[in-house]
């Protein structure tokens, strides 16, 4: 992982729109983000994070066949971010990036996931990063209290150990739309001194109804999830949900009848960090020790769109990838 080192705190929100320590605090769990310096892009950010997880995966970037980034604030419209990513580590695969708003990194890794365990590429780089700081109205209290900039990885990896393959849900209801979304600078409405004006290039957010959307769809797609592989709550050792509201997580935690001591949290330090959110969390769990060997990890995000996705794994601290020869029978395969 990797967050800008610039630590802008409620207090300093206090200053700069009418809101509270308490009133951000109390609704959403929040207390601080960090904010991107001016030379900082989701690729800067990005190629750190993706740097660290290649190391820590025991695999030189030469041997990442493919990198997908997860992001809804890519440095250019194109190229993609994993491109440029992707030429920052030296690696010589494939690179494409995924937009589905702050699930990105989930149908990113989904897609790896699957990718891995059909045996076309043996190890691929799911990078979430994210400058939503720059598309934040500064003025809009509902919305700027709530996210942070950061970057998260992980290396996928095809693997033989485990007791269930890894498992998606994704969904999408692009009916949505219009309750969270970027209205200027795509092909509908491209930048011009109009749009600049009136503030177009700004996160729009219909809160409440975001609200009632992710509290119904972390719980749905959550039990979806453990339905398809008979789990239950009591064999889930960790759950990791997208960090946007704790108050979000409190409600599907007890809908789910699930323990809050399994559910890993870092919004009051980092805010929605959007795509970076899981891979931050990930990483920080893996840190203190929450991930061990086998582990059943479930994720679970949602965004724009609007889009959901949930997924179950079993987490590997070994490199699958650093001793065993190229599979030739993907049917023996399950992904790391
Ligand atoms: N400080 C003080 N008061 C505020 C602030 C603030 N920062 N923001 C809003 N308020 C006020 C409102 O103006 C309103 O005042 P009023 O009653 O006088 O009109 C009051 O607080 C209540 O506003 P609500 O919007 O109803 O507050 P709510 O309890 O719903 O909390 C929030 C707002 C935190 C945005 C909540 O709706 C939320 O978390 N929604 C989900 C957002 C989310 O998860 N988005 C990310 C999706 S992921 C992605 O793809 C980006």
């Amino acid at each position: 992982m990797y967050v800008p080192e610039r630590v802008l705190t409620n207090q300093d929100l206090e200053k700069m729109v009418d809101t509270s320590d308490e009133w951000i605090t109390q609704r959403t769990g929040i207390k601080e983000r960090r904010i991107a310096a001016k030379d900082e892009t989701s690729s800067s950010m990005g190629t750190i994070a993706g740097t660290r997880a290649v190391e820590s995966a025991g695999i030189d970037a030469g041997e990442v066949d493919l990198v997908i980034v997860g992001t809804a604030t890519p440095d250019y419209m194109f190229p993609a971010t994993a491109c440029l990513i992707q030429d920052n580590l030296g690696i010589r695969g494939g690179a494409f990036d995924v937009e589905a708003g702050c699930t990105s990194f989930m149908y990113a890794l989904s897609t790896a996931s699957c990718l891995a365990a059909s045996g076309a590429y043996r190890n691929i780089l799911v990078v979430g990063t994210e400058v939503l700081s720059r598309i934040m109205d500064w003025t809009d209290r509902s919305t700027c209290v709530l996210f942070g900039d950061g970057a998260g990885a992980v290396v996928v990896t095809p693997s033989e150990e485990g007791t269930f393959d890894p498992t998606f849900v994704l969904g999408a209801d692009g009916s949505g739309g219009s309750a969270l979304f970027l209205p200027a600078g795509g092909s509908f409405q491209p930048a011009s001194s109009e749009t600049v004006n009136q503030g177009l290039h700004t996160i729009r957010m219909a809160g409440p109804e975001v609200f009632r959307f992710a509290t119904r769809v972390v719980v749905d797609s959550t039990r979806e999830v453990m339905s398809r592989l008979a789990l239950g709550p009591e064999d889930i050792d960790l759950f990791i949900p997208h960090q946007a509201n704790e108050r979000i997580i409190d409600s599907a935690l007890k809908r789910l009848s699930f323990p809050a001591e399994r559910c890993f949290l870092n919004i009051d330090r980092y805010g929605n960090t959007s795509s970076a959110s899981i891979p931050i969390a990930l990483c920080e769990a893996e840190k203190a020790g929450r991930l061990r060997a086998g582990a059943t990890l479930l994720m679970v995000g949602f965004g724009a769109g609007l889009t959901w996705a949930a997924g179950a794994m079993q987490w590997q601290l070994t490199p699958a990838s650093v001793s065993r020869p190229r599979a030739t029978d993907s049917r023996e395969l399950t992904p790391a």
